[in-house]
């Protein structure tokens, strides 16, 4: 564990601009530095650094943090990775909280593991090249199949020979702990004491976790013999959880991140003859079907996912199978089948590199639409199989977390189904009222940017009766919170006496109201206490808040002059920016009052609906107090604001 005081020093030394700097050629561009997001491809940059607030954002993809999280994203490091990263970058130098003796013993145990499983892969790599019944049959195996050397020392491919105790024997000599070695599965203690390898004249697979370390390995035979299991696999132990490990991440991670796809094989053959040909955004089910964890890994690099199948019944099958999970984790998939009887491996070795992407970008089709023929194709005529399909569609769809992505695919199957849209709509909302009833509805589906219309709406120049999803409260918290953050510190220099900072004027103007977007709300709390203590807080409080939820709405909001319409060109945005501080009042002073107004009006609102159902006349006239007294308060705040707001 790094200690705060290192991670506090880590914060207040490292400059966004240079962190970045060190990946992205910036230039710079009025307040902020602008380059070529790193994160998707693009010709023309939209990516933005901001000096004075020390975050990055990208106008493009939506990517954005502080310069921690940049590093984290584009190295692929963990926090306490990027940390130590920056730490050396800066010369500060990381202090360490001692570990427990508990704590230590776990530690020192996990890391004898991934000692022994990482010297058993260099003894099967050594053996592959250095001795005789390695050469003459694991390697000459590999390269009869067509595998360059260069790619068989790059996945550290290996031989284990053919005996009962070749790696058992070298442990021995090593001193290494049986108990280990049994663990990770590389021998295997029978009950009588006797003790013999799990892999025995086999090629061997190491596979690799995100930083390039072994946690097990899968070991081909080379005997046709079908009464050999083709694979041999390292059981799951301390170091090794196959359901969240995905084969050749190690290798692919950087690739998926630039091309923003990942192409999803079944083997460990596929993964190597594609980095063969070039081709290096690919990771291996290895055979099983996928997992959420292995979906969620994939997701941390890409949205992107092709999953390459045989085009037999069994590959169809299969490519069905995973896919729903794909979607519902927000991925966007598409599929894509081999002839008959070939799977990537052997169409690469068969065709060159050159066909095989041509293939690919040719045939690939997106999910959908692919399950909806496979599955019309088996329904044929007849019409309750159809009426099935329809229904298993439209279920499909309802996984997808996006509404907008959703309804294309309406659009789309409605032609495919020969149905007519207005009917997929009304079985898609049954079928998502259901999915929201079994599971606990989680928050509202806005994104955490006005999109133009939204801004029209916070606005007050769109009707708040159009689409239901769209949340005016929420978007008018978020701008109260957005002024917050980005000008809470300044003063607010038409009040003629003292100069409050902006922040405590609107503080105190909407004392009497309650937030309830949440991280809207908690945002807003902070402030408060901070308020409360003579003190305002820093946005870097907000942007390395350790709730993500915060600092991406944070990120977001200090980003928005920039985001709220990102075709502007250059030229117009900052002129959109510099009204904007230019008119600082009315900025600030607006929010407050379409806040108000709208609070108001509710509470008035639901007085109304009160009176309505009353019937003591007691009670009544409460009532009517208070319905009386809003409509002063109303009043006042109208009168106020009349007086501040100058157009
Ligand atoms: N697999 C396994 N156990 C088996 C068969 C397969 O664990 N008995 C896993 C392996 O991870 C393998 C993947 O399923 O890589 C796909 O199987 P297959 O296509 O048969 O293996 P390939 O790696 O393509 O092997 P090859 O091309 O050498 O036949
Ligand atoms: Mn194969």
């Amino acid at each position: 564990m790094i200690k705060q005081r290192t991670i506090d020093k880590v914060f207040d030394t490292i400059r966004i601009e240079e962190v970045v700097g060190d990946f992205v050629d910036l230039k710079k561009r009025g307040t902020s530095l602008i380059g070529l997001c790193p994160f998707h491809n693009e010709k023309t940059p939209s990516f933005n650094v901001s000096i004075g607030k020390g975050i990055y954002k990208c106008f493009g993809c939506g990517e954005g943090g502080h310069a921690v999280d940049f590093v984290m994203k584009h190295e692929k490091y963990s926090y306490p990775e990027a940390i130590r990263y920056l730490a050396k970058k800066y010369n500060i130098e990381v202090e360490e909280e001692e570990q427990s003796e508990e704590q230590q013993l776990v530690h020192d145990r996990r890391e004898s593991l991934y000692i022994v499983t990482n010297w058993a892969a260099e003894l099967f790599q050594k053996t592959l090249w250095d001795t005789d019944e390695g050469k003459a049959i694991g390697l000459s195996y590999f390269r009869e199949r067509g595998y360059r050397d260069d790619i068989i020392k790059k996945f550290e491919l290996g031989y284990s020979p053919e005996s009962w105790d070749y790696l058992y024997q070298h442990a021995k000599a090593e001193g290494f702990d049986d108990e280990y070695l049994s663990n990770t599965g590389l021998i295997i203690q029978k009950e009588g004491g006797k003790t013999y390898d799990r892999f025995r004249g086999r090629v061997m697979f190491p596979i690799h976790n995100m930083t390039g370390r072994t946690l097990g390995f899968g070991g081909r035979t080379l005997k046709t013999d079908k009464k050999v299991p083709k694979y041999v696999n390292s059981p799951e132990s301390d170091i090794y959880h196959k359901s969240a490990v995905l084969y050749g991440l190690y290798f692919a991670k950087k690739a998926i991140s630039t091309a923003d796809t990942c192409y999803l094989v079944e083997g460990y053959a596929d993964v190597l003859s594609m980095h063969q040909a070039g081709i290096e955004n690919v990771v291996a089910s290895s055979g099983t079907s996928l997992t959420t964890e292995q979906i969620k890994l994939i997701g941390r690099f890409t949205s992107n996912v092709t999953m390459l199948y045989d085009g037999d019944a069994a590959g169809i099958k299969a490519s069905l199978r995973g896919t729903d999970m794909l979607l519902k984790e927000g991925l966007n998939v598409k599929i894509l089948l081999f002839p008959e009887g070939n799977d990537p491996d052997s169409y690469i070795q068969k065709h060159g590199p050159k066909s095989f992407e041509e293939y690919v970008s040719q045939n690939q089709h997106d999910f959908i639409s692919f399950k909806t023929q496979v599955l019309l194709d088996e329904a044929g005529d007849d019409p309750i199989k159809r009426a099935g399909v329809i229904r298993e569609i439209v279920e499909s769809i309802a996984l997808i977390p996006d509404p907008i992505k959703a309804s294309l695919f309406i659009r789309n199957c409605s032609v495919k189904l020969d149905i007519e849209e207005r009917i997929l709509i009304t079985e898609l909302n049954k079928i998502k009222l259901q999915q929201s009833r079994k599971r606990p509805s989680t928050k509202s589906e806005i994104p955490e940017e006005p999109t133009e219309s939204q801004s029209a709406l916070i606005n007050g120049e769109a009707t708040p009766d159009s689409p239901p999803s769209i949340n005016a409260n929420d978007l008018q918290e978020k701008e109260i919170i957005r002024l917050l953050l980005q000008y809470g510190e300044q003063p607010a220099t038409w009040l003629e006496n003292d100069n409050y900072p902006i922040a405590v004027l609107i503080l105190s103007s909407l004392q009497d109201i309650e937030f309830s977007h949440p991280e809207s709300k908690k945002i807003l709390d902070i402030y408060i206490d901070f308020v409360n203590k003579q003190d305002l807080p820093e946005n870097r409080y907000f942007i390395t808040h350790p709730d993500k939820k915060i600092s991406s709405l944070a990120v977001s909001l200090l980003s928005t002059p920039y985001t709220l319409s990102p075709n502007w060109n250059d030229d117009k945005r900052q002129i959109y920016v510099k009204q904007e501080t230019d008119n600082l009042k009315d900025a600030v002073v607006r929010a407050i009052f379409r806040m108000k107004r709208r609070k108001i009006d509710e509470r008035i609102q639901q007085v109304r609906e009160e009176m309505k159902q009353e019937s003591d006349p007691d009670n009544m006239s409460i009532l009517l107090h208070k319905y009386q007294k809003l409509k002063e308060v109303e009043k006042e705040t109208l009168d106020f604001l009349g007086t501040v707001i100058s157009r």
